[in-house]
């Protein structure tokens, strides 16, 4: 059964049994538990959001012992009817894979590993813009998956060191919002990613340290609406200023385990930035 869609069409996963478990990155703290009950409020918060916004939100069971599996962004970077299935860099998370690879499957997607020496944290480190894919890099996914992934697709990537733990994978730190349009927060990237970024993409807007705490790349697009969590206003700003209507909801329970609007969510029938080959 071939994959179709009649409109975004976005893949989230209930927090039953999301919670701080272990910790892989700086904003994971297992003496900072997430509430259980403002957990939920959130989620469908953002769920109701994208569904108003014209999202067909479709939903992946939760697993006991798979809290980060709330973060579908990583379960792997969609092409057409293809996943690139994510390998983990860290165990704690390596059981979501057989998890997604059951899902997609079932929806008709067909499923593809990366060679099995490397990792790869799918839409979390793989972003279109335009026809290439910027490809985040260091912290948790390996560049030589990368350069695989281009290979298989057709396209041209440009993998982006990331240089800050905070910053972990590219969509903490880079998003695009349209074929041209990104935002982005350039100390998360070394020099040469960072002017690699720059000359490729001619509507950047950078956004400030503070903001970039809480998650102001980490939006997700829908035609011209952009969600993020709440506390960006200068993004915001910027995003009138282009013509784009931003939207914000409080996201605060999931940055505790380092993620955010994007992460709770992947997108099945092609970013709105995407142009595929
Ligand atoms: N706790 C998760 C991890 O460290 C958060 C993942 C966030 N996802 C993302 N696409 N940035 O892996």
């Amino acid at each position: 059964m071939p994959v179709s869609f009649s409109r975004p069409t976005i893949l989230m996963c209930p927090p039953d049994f999301y919670g701080i478990e272990y910790e892989i990155n700086p904003w994971m703290s297992r003496s900072r538990a997430s509430d259980k009950s403002l957990t939920q409020e959130q989620w469908r918060a953002l769920r109701d959001l994208l569904e108003s916004l014209g999202a067909d939100v479709q939903l992946m069971p939760p697993v006991s012992g798979l809290p980060d599996l709330v973060f579908t962004a990583n379960a792997g970077l969609v092409w057409r009817d293809t996943v690139f299935l994510a390998s983990f860099r860290h165990e704690a998370r390596q059981g979501e894979t057989p998890e997604d690879d059951r899902w997609f499957r079932a929806h008709g997607f067909r499923t593809v590993a990366v060679p099995e020496e490397w990792d790869f944290e799918g839409a979390g480190d793989a972003l279109f813009c335009g026809d290439t894919l910027f490809a985040g890099y260091l912290i948790r996914s390996d560049a030589v998956a990368e350069q695989w992934l281009a290979e298989q697709i057709g396209c041209r990537v440009i993998p982006v060191q990331l240089v800050d733990d905070h910053y972990y994978h590219l969509d903490t730190c880079f998003c695009p919002l349209g074929p041209t349009e990104a935002i982005y927060f350039p100390p998360a990237f070394d020099e040469y990613g960072r002017k690699t970024i720059e000359e490729h993409i001619s509507g950047l807007i950078a956004v400030q340290p503070d903001e970039a705490a809480r998650f102001a790349c980490n939006a997700v697009v829908i035609g011209r609406h952009v969600v993020v969590n709440t506390g960006c206003p200068q993004l915001e700003a910027d995003l009138v200023q282009r013509g784009y209507t931003p939207h914000h909801t409080e996201l605060g329970e999931f940055i505790k385990a380092g993620g955010s609007a994007k992460c709770l969510t992947l997108r099945l029938d092609g970013e709105e930035a995407a142009v595929w080959p």
